[in-house]
């Protein structure tokens, strides 16, 4: 691989999205190193912490900086602080939504599956989870959460909208994505009720029908919540709205055991970005026993879509190595627990042993 650069904006946050953010960047400078890959970091705030050193959640230097980079990386953002304290006007999330919005970060992509070693730490029985391997693609920059707000004392409204342009460009980055895996979609709304998944599904099927490989499907959301659960492999690529997107995510997090392992990708128009599913477990912070292997994965992410596959293959098999290696933090290792940057270490050391390139040569 040539002698490269990239620019990287690290939004680290809150919680424990320092710790893991950390060992997640020891990895991908180990890449760089082993490909000869220049990385450009520029740290950034977002979230509480930036409430606390500026005032706002999502600072002007901080958009400025993600809009010029190549990626952004993102640890996670959020405070009891503000949880606890419905009436606070300012608040962590608003950093997340308004960075999503600025840079159009329209389809988050969130992978969910199970590693044969972790079978076990899933609440699903083995036999129903064993050869789940599914893709959410979540709408995330439309829908009930960027529609009007209104609120009086006695009623309050959030209006779900989407344009046709809106859906069509996530459905067909999914029916791309389907294509290459094993070739299923399945759109997931409401329409039987509602009005904005009514268009979610013609928008789809026109899109979906330009597909010829691909084998289609349409479920409403109560089904498919429930169908994750008793037939979670049924699925390949699941497409839907924001709102959705959500909850069915979260619900499948916890099919591979630990929400500690699951990385996600939010593609913009000029810039994406790329991080962990969880939160920022604020009862772990600063403890440094958080699972870093999510933000691990996310880099994995980052480097594939920056067409850097070798390095990306580098971390799914160091990653993969570590885990077989049972080498876990707290959430997969009762008996045995390592801590955040044993593992962050570990994973690391792996990608260095990985000594040979695609053409087999030492390096
Ligand atoms: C997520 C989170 C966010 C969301 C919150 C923190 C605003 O739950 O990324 O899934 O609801 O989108
Ligand atoms: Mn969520």
């Amino acid at each position: 691989m040539s002698n490269s650069k990239k620019s990287i904006t690290v939004l680290s946050g809150d919680g424990i999205g320092p710790e893991v953010v950390r060992e997640a960047l020891k990895v991908l400078l180990r890449v760089g190193k082993k490909y000869n890959i220049e990385f450009d970091l520029d740290f950034q705030a977002i979230g509480a912490c930036a409430i606390e050193e500026t005032g706002q959640p999502l600072p002007e230097s901080t958009i400025e900086s993600c809009l010029q980079s190549d990626a952004v990386l993102l640890g996670a953002i959020g405070d009891p602080k503000y949880d606890n304290d419905p009436s606070a006007t300012v608040r962590p999330e608003q950093g997340l939504l308004a960075l999503r919005k600025q840079l159009e970060l329209f389809a988050n992509i969130r992978p969910v599956k199970v590693y044969k070693s972790l079978v076990h730490h899933s609440p699903i029985k083995q036999e129903v989870i064993k050869d789940t391997d599914l893709v959410i693609y979540r709408e995330l920059t439309g829908g009930i959460y960027f529609g009007e707000k209104v609120s009086t004392p006695t009623s309050a409204s959030d209006l779900c909208e989407y344009h046709d342009y809106e859906i069509e460009r996530i459905c067909r980055l999914a029916c791309e994505a389907a294509l290459r895996r094993r070739k299923k979609i399945c759109l997931v709304d409401k329409a039987n009720v509602l009005e904005s998944s009514r268009l979610w599904r013609k928008v789809f099927t026109s899109v979906a029908e330009q597909y010829d490989a691909l084998e289609v499907e349409m479920l409403f959301v109560d089904n498919a919540a429930m169908q994750l659960i008793i037939n979670p492999s049924r699925f390949d690529v699941i497409v839907t709205s924001n709102m959705f997107g959500d909850i069915l995510s979260d619900e499948a997090s916890v099919l591979s055991g630990s929400i500690g392992l699951l990385a996600s990708s939010s593609i913009g128009k000029n810039t994406s970005l790329y991080e962990p599913v969880h939160g920022s477990f604020p009862q772990a912070a600063g403890k440094d026993k958080a699972n870093p292997i999510a933000t691990i994965l996310s880099v994995q992410m980052l480097l594939e879509d920056l067409g850097l596959s070798e390095a990306a293959n580098d971390i799914h098999e160091a990653v993969n190595a570590v885990i077989e290696q049972g080498y876990l933090t707290a959430d997969l290792s009762k008996s045995q627990p390592r801590s955040c940057s044993e593992v962050g270490e570990a994973i690391a050391n792996e990608v260095l042993k990985l000594r040979t390139n695609n053409f087999g040569v030492i390096i």
